[in-house]
């Protein structure tokens, strides 16, 4: 059996990790299971995809589609474009996508229009929020994908709601887990630990690309200073996303606690939200690995598709109300936030039972 393992951007390098290494220890076993991987070239900068390919051993693509930027559409249609030339040279039994980026739609689109399977894992989730260009790519990726690798219940809920029907569903749990509890005793510090003279618990780490919260001026001025006032106290590390760049650029915005880097590698950057204080952020992967390490974290959004973050992790959603940063910024000083459980099957074995249902499946 050959499967076309799909990667573009940053936060799916994490999660093809554990699931290419359990093809390979199956293929070991003696079982018929053989992948490709097709790295699309959404994200090329160094900082954002060949680190992780280093740092979590991930072995090169076997090809790389190259797109680059552009427009949504632009991007989309280039990475339809390159996939379905890879597709007719490399025909494959089945295209496996994972998480929301631009390139699992797209290569969705495209396998399923060459008449091949399409597995999806971290189907199923929702925020609801249509404005949100990962959410149209989770709904279009869903819509047409056969097998669904599901993260949690809510997922499974959402899927069954859509009439997917129970056999097509398969929840394993949660892969980029699967990396970071892999990883944990691996992390390193970065350089700024000692230039800055980080301690533990003594600062806060900030990260923020979504566009409704950086493309815009005013929206992005209110936000870094309304933080950095709150957390005077404690050093802010803002590891800055290419996105966010190219805005700040221009703003001059200045603080002693606020320390702008460069977007940092996998360990080391897990090893600084480990030891933070708190976590600030508009990403929906970081509330997951936030819970798992029961790390205190304020999402600057009005949704989140991972509920369980909130539910029973350490996450709480506040989205750009003034109100509720202040909230949480009192709860979090006053050293009273929520202690956080960890959701099911995020044990770090969800790879292998990815696999275990694909040799099922497959009859392999
Ligand atoms: C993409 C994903 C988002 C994910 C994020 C993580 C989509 C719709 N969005 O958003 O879900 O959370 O990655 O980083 O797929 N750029 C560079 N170097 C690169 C890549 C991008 O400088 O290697 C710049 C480009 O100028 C581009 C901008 O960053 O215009 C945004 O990149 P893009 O891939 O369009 O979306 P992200 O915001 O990174």
């Amino acid at each position: 059996m050959n499967i076309t393992i799909i990667a573009g951007a940053r936060p799916n390098f994490m999660k093809i990790a554990p699931i290419i290494e359990a093809i390979t220890n199956k293929k070991a076993e003696g079982f018929d299971i053989n992948y490709r991987l097709v790295h699309t070239g959404q994200h090329y900068d160094k900082n954002l995809s060949g680190t992780f390919f280093e740092e979590l051993d991930i072995p090169l693509p076997d090809a790389n589609l190259e797109v680059k930027s552009g427009t949504q559409a632009e991007q989309t249609a280039a990475i339809m474009i390159g996939f379905e030339k890879e597709l007719e040279n490399n025909p494959c039994n089945l295209v496996m996508v994972v998480g929301d980026v631009n390139s699992t739609m797209a290569c969705t689109i495209v396998a399923k229009k060459a008449g091949i399977n399409v597995a999806h894992v971290e189907a199923g989730i929702r925020s609801g929020d249509m404005d949100m260009p990962e959410e149209i790519n989770r709904i279009v990726t869903d819509s047409l994908t056969d097998y669904f690798f599901t993260t949690s219940k809510y997922a499974n809920e959402n899927l069954a709601n859509l009439g997917v029907p129970k056999s097509k569903i398969f929840f394993c749990g949660n892969v980029m887990i699967d990396t970071l509890l892999k990883n944990k005793p691996r992390l390193e510090k970065p350089a700024i630990w000692n230039s800055l003279g980080l301690e533990k618990q003594k600062y806060m780490v900030m990260t923020l690309h979504r566009p409704s919260n950086v493309d815009e001026e005013n929206q992005l001025k209110g936000l870094i200073n309304q933080i950095v006032t709150l957390g005077k106290d404690y050093p802010i590390i803002f590891p800055v996303h290419p996105r966010t760049k190219k805005l700040l650029e221009g703003l001059n915005l200045n603080f002693d606690n606020l320390h702008y880097v460069e977007p940092l590698g996998y360990l080391n950057f897990n090893y600084l939200v480990k030891n933070a204080f708190a976590m600030l952020t508009d990403s929906g992967g970081i509330t997951e690995e936030t819970t798992v390490m029961n790390v205190p974290c304020i999402t600057l959004r009005d949704s989140t598709e991972r509920p369980e973050t909130c539910k029973i992790g350490t996450n709480v959603l506040v989205g750009s109300d003034t109100d509720k940063i202040a909230d949480a910024f009192k709860t979090l000083l006053s050293g009273n936030w929520k202690q956080g459980q960890i959701p099911e099957l995020w044990d770090g074995k969800a790879a292998q039972r990815i696999t275990n249902c694909l040799v099922d499946i497959y009859k392999l």
